[in-house]
């Protein structure tokens, strides 16, 4: 596949159906997280691939408990209406850990350690566009408290988790999303 075609073509689903992801598919997947850049090429990833009911029942129970957080914190009325019910639909969730120990100079600087996070979001890019181009649909998720995705994943304290990539066949069509005009966020420096 065209490498714009898939970035232009990713979707962000919330609707899986529930076939399988199969392990040839999900190798190929995961093995282009490992190829996003990294600070210093620390690739301070780890990546859990969960398909167990299970796990997947316990990361539905935290999100909603962190939405209905959410709605009290935020005001947010559209929250109300959002359904969580993809995570345990999805067939896969890869959990992505990342290691703060694994950045780069910026640990050094005012803004401390955020290379960790920045090569992190590289990988989920790339298991995204990996994902579509093999046919899959994909959704980058972060409504969840991290001290409990380290319980419920197993994951020591000086990790973080930082994002859920649901991962399956898209059960349905997904909605049409815009962008905002180009030119409003692009400067030229010449
Ligand atoms: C850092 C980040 C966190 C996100 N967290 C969530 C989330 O918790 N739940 C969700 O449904 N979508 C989440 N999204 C997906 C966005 O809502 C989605 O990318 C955006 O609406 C644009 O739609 P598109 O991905 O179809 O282009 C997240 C995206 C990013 C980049």
């Amino acid at each position: 596949m065209d490498l714009f075609e898939a970035i232009k073509g990713r979707r962000s689903c919330r609707n899986f159906s529930p076939d399988p992801v199969p392990e040839d598919d999900l190798g190929k997947i995961l093995e282009a997280g490992t190829w996003a850049p990294s600070p210093l090429n620390a690739q301070p990833w780890e990546f859990i691939a969960i398909s167990s009911k299970g796990v997947k029942e316990k990361i539905f129970s935290e999100a909603e408990r962190c939405r209905q957080w959410a709605i009290e914190k935020t005001g947010w009325k559209w929250l109300g209406k959002y359904q969580l019910d993809f995570l345990k639909t999805a067939p896969m969730i890869i959990a992505v850990i990342g290691d703060p120990e694994k950045s780069g100079v910026d640990m050094f600087q005012e803004e401390g350690r955020m290379g960790y996070q920045h090569a992190c979001a590289a990988a989920v890019q790339n298991i995204h566009l990996a994902a579509y181009a093999l046919g899959y649909a994909t959704l980058w998720f972060t409504l969840f408290d991290k001290k409990v995705m380290r319980e419920i994943l197993g994951v020591p304290q000086e990790k973080v988790p930082l994002a859920l990539i649901c991962l399956g066949k898209a059960g349905s069509e997904m909605p049409p999303v815009s962008r905002k005009d180009m030119a409003r966020n692009i400067r030229y420096i010449r």
